[in-house]
């Protein structure tokens, strides 16, 4: 078996005495493959994202069962941010400014060559390393051409390829190039079985093979909603490190105060500023939260080399600040934001959460919104954004906002904090229990049986 995706388990940095060190991410991908144990010898294939990375490959440097490309520098850029992060994350999460952009000019098509060449490499080393009827499990939309070209490659093999994020609806999606539109399309229709995290995505999918590609043909489509690791979380969240930030924490926060609390990603579709501007709104609403609340705000750096990105997160910080200048007392900020990623940090902000905030204009699943209600002590109210997919199974318990509606998120934070304490025990209980129906490792197993098991060609 195989897995293919952009970003592998390990990353490496050169160390002041020129020696490599290497260090293991984490997420569902990672811990569901670690459901299929090191005896069966799977291979995952991923690109080198940095100098170092790229260093390590030329040195030999390795772990089993990890095979890193050495991609050009230059390649990488243009597929990843040019192409990946700036036009296809876009498409996907609706996140254009149409009346300048997107532009398709001579420059994206340049980029889109590398894009083209960089799923090559991939395709090509599958094609390499893959043994006589292997499975492929290929990640996301860096890879979208990846199983048309392996197809023609090794006919043999079985390839699946699972989307992490939304897909457009067809009118969002018609705004690619129709020849790249169709290219993405038959790339992807490569597989044998494709998945999705959500229905939603799965029929924006099909509608899109529908208007474009004259059909899904032989492929199949399902539906995989990732649920969080309980296990792996209610532990980590009880180690020693974790009791130190939750201690720091209380005391930013101050004696008796009520927290809503949201972890992201500096992310354009997490909507970080309407969330801020939605705290400010009731502070203005409902005068009589003031010093009894704090927003507890963590938003990771992400994606740095893309000028939006920057200008985005130096956005959330204004908004944080202004909004501590404007009503902040001597003893009270309403707003802690940290930038600075520390697990054990979002663990213990978990922990102590009575309101958790999720309202992405857009997003494939959002597993923030599941592992919240997992970890908080006293069982938290969610607020979550209808656009989000966790919402499909967690929407019933949740308060549901539009994301853009930031007058009726600042009700639904007051609602939330006002909420009964039996009642949100409840509800925190029923939305724990949807949150952990598919753990990682299930949800990677039951990808693998379905595309082994499979009829199809
Ligand atoms: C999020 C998305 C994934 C995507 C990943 C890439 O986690 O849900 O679909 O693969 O971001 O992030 P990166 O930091 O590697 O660009």
């Amino acid at each position: 078996m195989l897995v293919a995706s952009n970003r592998g388990p390990v990353s490496y940095a050169v160390a002041d005495d020129g020696s490599l060190r290497s260090k293991r991410g984490g997420g569902g991908l990672v811990s569901g493959l670690s459901a299929i144990g090191p005896e069966s010898g799977a291979l995952w294939v991923c690109s080198a994202l940095s100098d170092d990375d790229r260093e390590a490959v030329r040195r030999g440097v390795g772990e089993d069962g990890v095979r890193m490309l050495d991609i050009p520098a230059g390649v990488h850029a243009d597929a990843y941010n040019g192409i990946a992060n700036s036009v296809l994350w876009f498409v996907h999460h609706m996140l254009y400014q149409t009346p300048l952009e997107p532009v398709f000019d001579a420059e994206f098509r340049s980029k889109w060559a590398s894009y083209e060449t960089y799923n090559r490499a991939f395709a090509e080393a599958l094609a390499e390393e893959a043994a006589e009827g292997a499975a492929v499990l290929v990640q996301d939309y860096h890879l979208t051409l990846v199983p048309g070209m392996l197809r023609e490659l090794r006919p043999d093999l079985r390839i699946g390829h699972f989307s992490h994020t939304p897909w457009a609806p067809p009118e969002y999606f018609a705004m690619l190039p129709d020849d790249i539109a169709r290219q993405v399309l038959r790339g992807m229709l490569g597989a044998d079985r494709l998945g999705f995290l959500t229905h939603r995505w799965a029929d924006a999918f099909t509608a899109c093979c529908e208007r474009f590609a004259g059909g899904l043909g032989d492929t199949r489509v399902g539906v995989h909603g990732l649920g969080a690791d309980a296990d792996f979380l209610r532990a980590r969240s009880h180690e020693a490190d974790v009791h130190e930030r939750m201690a720091a924490l209380k005391e930013e926060i101050g004696e008796g105060r009520r927290t809503i609390v949201r972890v992201d990603r500096t992310e354009l579709s997490k909507n970080i500023v309407r969330g801020l501007l939605a705290y400010r709104q009731l502070l203005d609403d409902r005068p009589e939260w003031r010093e009894r609340v704090v927003h507890v705000a963590f938003a990771y750096p992400s994606r740095q080399d893309l000028a939006v990105y920057r200008d985005y997160t130096a956005e959330v910080q204004r908004l944080a600040e202004e909004i501590n200048d404007r009503y902040g007392t001597p003893g009270w900020r309403p707003v802690v934001l940290h930038v600075k990623d520390d697990f054990a940090r979002s663990l213990a902000a978990y922990r102590l959460a009575d309101v958790a905030l999720v309202n992405p204009i857009r997003d494939g699943m959002n597993l923030v919104a599941k592992e919240v209600p997992v970890v908080s002590d006293a069982g938290c109210a969610l607020v979550l954004s209808r656009e989000a997919g966790a919402h499909e199974e967690l929407g019933e318990d949740a308060i549901t906002v539009n994301p853009y509606d930031v007058v009726q998120t600042a009700e639904a934070l007051h609602e939330a904090l006002s909420m009964r304490p039996e009642d949100r025990t409840e509800r925190g209980k029923r939305l724990a229990a949807a949150a952990t129906a598919l753990p990682p490792a299930r949800w990677f197993l039951d990808q693998l049986e379905a595309l082994r098991g499979g009829t199809g060609r």
